[in-house]
């Protein structure tokens, strides 16, 4: 039974100790995005139908990751150190890079209070996400070599 609750307990310090990793939170904060992106990519795309309850909760997951988008908590000093693929120039230009998650968060926002109604709207709504993923990743992040 010690054991147990021991190992219960290393448990929930892991669990916890994961939670606070930047890396990972972030990580995970952009493979939502990825997901959500891929899914009005697909109605875009003609290889899913125009399911306005789909697009509206994959705009609601982009936007909510962009106001979660918290540089100073999520790109912490020293976090450019590990399994990343954030590009060491976050931290030579922060302000840079801030604004990149800002102009994000506008965007989402502005997609999500005007959701389009058609599948020329999911391409057009698309295509301004896509121009604040594709910027951002550009300059802030390297490829995996
Ligand atoms: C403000 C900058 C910024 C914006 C905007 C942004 N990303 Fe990212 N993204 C990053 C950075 C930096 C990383 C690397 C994170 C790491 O490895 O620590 C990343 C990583 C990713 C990854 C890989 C996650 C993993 O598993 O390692 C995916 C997928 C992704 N982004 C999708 C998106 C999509 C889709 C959008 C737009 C809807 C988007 N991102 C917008 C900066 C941004």
């Amino acid at each position: 039974m010690k054991k147990l609750l021991l190992a219960i307990s290393l448990f929930a310090l892991t669990a916890s100790a994961a939670t606070a990793d930047p890396i990972a939170d972030r990580q995970a904060l952009m493979k939502a995005n990825g997901k959500a992106a891929g899914q009005l990519a697909a109605i875009a795309k003609g290889e899913a139908p125009f399911d306005a309850a789909v697009v509206l909760a994959a705009l609601t997951t982009i936007n909510d990751d962009a106001q979660k988008l918290d540089v100073a908590a999520l790109f912490p000093a020293g976090s450019d150190k590990g399994d990343t693929t954030a590009s060491p120039k976050i931290w030579e230009d922060m302000a840079g890079f801030q604004a990149k998650a800002d102009k994000f968060k506008t965007d989402a926002a502005a997609a999500l209070a005007a959701p389009p109604a058609d599948v020329d709207g999911v391409k057009a709504t698309l295509g301004v996400l896509g121009q604040n993923c594709g910027g951002c990743h550009e300059m802030f992040r390297v490829k995996k070599g």
